[in-house]
């Protein structure tokens, strides 16, 4: 998510820009800017919307009818260094004040900022103390006053000293008045890359941006720093000291490039699925000794355990919240299918009567609201109509509304009365993937902190939970790096018409899931069932040619599960079973199963965050092999904003 561009060389500035920024385009913005050292000293010009905003916004100033450096020559924007950003909203809806670059109070400091500062808060009131007043609601700004704190001559260092204060997740690209010939980049857990041209140097948050000038790019490694001059680049590790890199020649091609190297945007974002839960979950767990939260009666949010917090705290979570008499979860499709995992998650974990429901029926039933109803609206777009009608009925209704989405400053993150935002980063397939598993990293969050107010989670298990939820991204990665396994099995599954997924309770819910990431880009007939249900009716479809894909991770219905597997095979159906990795009882399945996938152990209540991932992998595989296009299925819209 967000495009970094940085530039120093002998061209004008903001054409390479714009131009390196319409190359991240892909990543999915809502907002665009850039920020040149010229004569005037530090200009910034940013725009909401569509990076061709700016480019109009720019044109008009200087008077071109494109963007040329004869153009830029005689205007405020004429300078050889800059940077240039598109933002995916974080903190701060998107507009033109919360756009990057961000600058500090002196205005001589510009930053464009790719990632989440988890101690944002902290850091804002410590510099409101010392007199900043802030113009935006990002933390990139906290950034930029940070280093304009500690910066006492040297830029490197004050950036050295500002990014040691940070929590979270940045890949920040610097640029200041007092420091004209150079620019600073430094990364941790999001990507930068750099490269040199002639006579030019660029940083760019990915390859495309950097393909016209050259194709040996360096890749900055967590925690580096790189410093930019017109003729070459200089590395050092976080102490500060000079190391030397090696380039890497970058084969593929501009489209390609776009992609990470990845054939599909799907693929590009089940692989992302270890970062955007880290992601999402990272800010909201806080040990006991982290302070700054308070832990009586969870009146902020935050409850102790001896050793790890939940703190909803940022959203505005309080106890009152969990004094509810019954949650209603709405959404549509995938989201939908979050709230089936909700459900059960909530009752699980907070011993609370939960309804679920399609939010296109929602809106044209009867419901009954109470005072002390709660809703959770999930919505990965936060644009799609049925649910925000629902959204608007529950209001209506009197209910409170939380909602579960991706993107900041929607229609459904402005109109609820919480936000929790997934955090995943664009998703440009249409085909839900780390949105989802995302979507149920807050859902369990939700359900476990609801359980700690209500009592109904004692601080042993809580810590169990935290510490389950916090080894799921490891296991996601795990899982992703056997994908070689799905994709033969892909390859002799791929033209099956009919595959039945089945699970029960956790396993019926990823179920649903699964089948319609199948039916979505392999125009499979996939169904889901609940396995006890198999023989009310479903059973009379099995024969021969049918695949039944057979979720077991609930531990305590595997008795169950065998039963159901077995009765399916005896019609004639290729079986294949996603379960538990080391797990003695999991092992029953090897003898009935034609095929099995296993998955590192979690909690019970958890596993549908990992049991999908093979199923994502497996219609992605089955949808390549058979010549479609996964990342753009037949009659679908990635966001469904009309009826
Ligand atoms: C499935 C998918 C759709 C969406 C549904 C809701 O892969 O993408 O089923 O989940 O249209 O969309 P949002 O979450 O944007 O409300």
């Amino acid at each position: 998510m967000c495009g970094i561009v940085g530039y120093v060389g002998n061209e004008e500035a903001v054409p390479v820009l714009i131009e390196g920024l319409r190359k991240l385009e892909y990543r999915g913005y809502d907002s665009a800017g850039v920020a040149v050292l010229g004569k005037p000293g530090l200009v910034v010009r940013k725009a909401k919307g569509a990076l061709k905003n700016l480019e109009e916004k720019i044109k008009v100033e200087t008077g071109g009818s494109t963007l040329t450096a004869g153009s830029l020559a005689n205007s405020v924007l004429s300078g050889t260094m800059g940077i240039g950003h598109t933002r995916w909203a974080t903190h701060g809806e998107p507009s033109d004040t919360n756009a990057h670059p961000q600058v500090d109070v002196s205005g001589k400091i510009a930053v464009v900022h790719n990632g989440i500062i988890e101690n944002y808060a902290r850091l804002r009131d410590w510099l409101i103390e010392r007199g900043v007043q802030f113009t935006s609601e990002t933390d990139t700004e906290i950034i930029a006053n940070l280093i304009s704190y500690h910066y006492k001559g040297d830029l490197l260092q004050a950036v050295l000293d500002a990014v040691g204060r940070l929590d979270g997740s940045w890949a920040l690209v610097v640029i200041s008045v007092d420091d004209p010939d150079r620019i600073i980049a430094v990364r941790k857990e999001n990507p930068l890359v750099l490269g040199q041209g002639a006579g030019e140097t660029l940083v760019g948050s990915d390859v495309p941006a950097l393909l016209e000038y050259t194709r040996e790019v360096y890749y900055l490694e967590d925690r580096e720093i790189a410093v930019l001059y017109r003729d070459h680049v200089d590395f050092y590790n976080d102490e500060g000291k000079s190391i030397q890199k090696k380039t890497t020649h970058i084969e593929w091609d501009a489209a390609a490039a776009e992609k990470g190297g990845y054939e599909h945007f799907m693929l590009k974002e089940i692989h992302e699925q270890p970062k955007a839960l880290t992601d999402t979950l990272r800010p909201r767990i806080i040990t006991a000794d982290a302070g700054g939260v308070n832990d009586t009666a969870g009146n902020k949010g935050a409850v102790t355990n001896n050793a790890k917090k939940i703190s909803l705290e940022e959203i505005g979570f309080d106890a009152s919240w969990a004094q509810a008499n019954r949650v209603m979860i709405t959404a549509c499709g995938t989201a939908w299918h979050a709230g089936v995992i909700g459900k059960y998650a909530f009752e699980h974990f907070a011993r609370i009567p939960v309804d679920v429901d399609t939010a296109s029926e929602f809106r044209y039933r009867d419901p009954i609201f109470n005072p002390k109803d709660i809703f959770i609206i999930i919505s990965q777009s936060g644009e799609t109509a049925d649910t925000l009608a629902a959204m608007r009925m529950a209001k209506k209704g009197g209910a409170r509304i939380i909602a579960i989405t991706n993107v900041v400053g929607s229609t459904l993150a402005r109109e609820a009365d919480l936000v929790m935002y997934t955090w995943a980063g664009p998703e440009i397939a249409v085909a839900s993937t780390k949105a989802f598993t995302t979507q149920l990293m807050c859902i369990n969050l939700i359900a476990l902190q609801f359980g700690v107010l209500r009592g109904t989670i004692d601080p042993v298990h809580l810590n169990k939970y935290i510490n389950a939820l916090e080894a799921i991204p490891a296991q996601a990665e795990k899982i992703l790096s056997g994908k070689e396994n799905i994709q033969r099995f892909a390859s002799l599954q791929f033209n099956k018409n009919k595959v039945f997924f089945m699970g029960r309770l956790f396993d019926y819910a990823a179920s649903l899931e699964s089948a319609l990431k199948l039916k979505e880009i392999c125009y499979t007939h996939s169904e889901a069932f609940a396995a006890g249900e198999l023989k009310h009716g479903p059973i009379a479809l099995v024969d021969t040619s049918t695949l039944v894909v057979a979720i077991c991770t609930q531990t305590k219905l595997f008795d169950k599960m065998e039963s159901s597997i077995t009765q399916v095979k005896a019609r004639g159906a290729s079986i294949a079973v996603i379960t538990w990795e080391d797990d003695a009882e999991s092992g029953r399945f090897d003898r009935i199963a034609d095929e099995k996938f296993r998955i590192p152990r979690t909690e019970d209540a958890l596993s549908p965050i990992l049991s999908v991932i093979p199923a994502q992998l497996f219609a992605y595989y089955c949808s390549v092999l058979r010549g479609l296009d996964p990342d753009k299925p037949r009659n679908l819209a990635k966001s469904v904003t009309v009826e």
